[in-house]
């Protein structure tokens, strides 16, 4: 099997697909159900029946393009990863995943490849939390980890429900239908730009992904008491704002506790009421993101948060209260497809490491119900959510090589 790729090819098409976005070219805005998303998701459905795939969809507009095996009923091989983009990202995140996806699958196709398990190429709905707030979206229905009551419970900042957004966008099916079964796929593979920058400090064009850290993400509410910023006096007060910084502050002193370079700890929000400048603030929303690959040493920090928001509570005399938006357990790839994929690697004398990847993907629920490895592929300066994220076409053509070769192994 002689396997090309068509790498101009592919990085027109990531032009293009960048071309659907909501602000002006190099950011990308494509937020889940947006007009932009829908006018992407039929761009890509065109392309992959162009490339003879059968097309469907699940009710959370979970995208499948399936290439039929020679026995269709032996569980699938698939790959794939999202298309939505966060305000003033770049065109790369997710995007490589499908559109490289895509492009592994008509090389294979090419090259005169028969599988005998069908591939799948999967395009996830909602990778990103812009809209609903909750991350992995369609992957963590498919794997039946959202409690079926997210058609009202998922809500934008606006009160709307998830079904009104997805019956908008023409997708009416119970959700009941979305979860697939444990053994549905033989393995999944997802190709993934690094989103850091150790793949380019090492001069390696692909990462081979051993194990994905998981987010707990947090909502705290502080409520002290407000009043005017002249008057009221300093030892009067219960600052809501102040206790949230406190409580900032306890998120770092934690994460850096653990003395491991893998616990991150990020608030990411900081909502103050009434946010005037000559205003005590009274109330406060904060929102926090801790991960690691290890989920008893993050679990540890959560609760080291909540010590420190008891006792910060107490000194300041003001309520906390906290809720657990997610918390997800890391994922494990698996060492069998990791095998396959580095011998793709050797086969094309591409170097590569293991590595774990601090970002999460559709693949930290996937290995719920398939054996999973990702494939990454360096970014400049390991730079993304950013209008400035960059992989090279190389990088991208390495990657999609890797990838089809690993493909075809997993799929005879
Ligand atoms: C995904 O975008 C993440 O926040 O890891
Ligand atoms: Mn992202
Ligand atoms: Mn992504």
């Amino acid at each position: 099997m002689h396997l090309e790729i068509d790498a101009d090819r592919l990085m027109a098409e990531l032009d293009t697909l960048a071309t659907f976005s909501e602000v002006e070219p190099p950011a990308v805005t494509r937020v889940v159900f947006s007009d932009t998303d829908l006018r992407a998701r039929r761009y890509v459905k065109s392309l992959c029946s162009e490339a003879g795939l059968s097309i469907r969809e699940d009710a959370v507009g979970n995208t499948f393009a399936r290439w039929p095996g020679t026995q269709e009923a032996l569980p699938a091989a698939a790959t794939g990863s999202h298309i939505d983009a966060i305000p003033h990202a770049g065109r790369f995140d997710g995007t490589v995943g499908v559109l490289g996806g895509l492009e592994a699958i008509r090389a294979l196709q090419r090259s005169g490849f028969r599988p005998r398990r069908s591939i799948e190429l999967i395009v996830f709905t909602a990778e990103e939390p812009t809209r609903f707030g909750i991350g992995c979206l369609g992957s963590r229905m498919m794997s039946g980890s959202l409690e079926d009551t997210a058609d009202q419970n998922l809500r934008d900042n606006e009160g709307r429900t998830l079904r009104e957004f997805r019956n908008a966008a023409g997708f009416t099916a119970s959700l009941f239908g979305v979860r697939l079964r444990q053994g549905h796929y033989s393995a999944f593979i997802e190709l993934h730009i690094e989103q850091g920058p150790l793949l380019e400090r090492e001069g390696l064009s692909i990462g081979l992904v051993s194990s994905i850290a998981a987010p707990a993400s947090l909502r705290i509410w502080i409520d002290g008491e407000g009043g005017h910023a002249g008057a009221m006096l300093m030892p009067d007060r219960h600052d809501a704002f102040l206790a949230a910084a406190e409580l900032a502050l306890a998120l770092e002193t934690a994460v850096k506790a653990t003395g491991v370079i893998d616990t991150v700890g990020t608030t990411g929000v900081c909502e103050v009421f009434p946010g005037a400048i000559n205003s005590v603030p009274s109330r406060v929303r904060i929102e926090m993101d801790v991960r690691d690959v290890d989920v008893t040493r993050r679990n540890g920090v959560i609760a080291a948060v909540a010590r420190a928001s008891q006792e910060i509570s107490h000194r300041r005399g003001v309520s906390i209260r906290t809720e657990m938006l997610n918390s997800d357990p890391p994922a494990q790839c698996a060492p069998e497809l990791l095998d396959a994929l580095s011998a793709a690697c050797r086969k094309h004398s591409i170097g590569s490491q293991q590595m774990v990847s601090r970002a999460y993907h559709d693949s930290l629920f996937m290995a719920r119900i398939a054996p999973v490895a990702m494939v990454f592929i360096p970014c400049r300066n390991g730079v993304s959510h950013r209008p400035d994220e960059f992989a090279s076409k190389e990088a991208i053509a390495q990657g999609t090589l890797v990838l089809a070769e690993a493909l075809a192994a997993v799929a005879v």
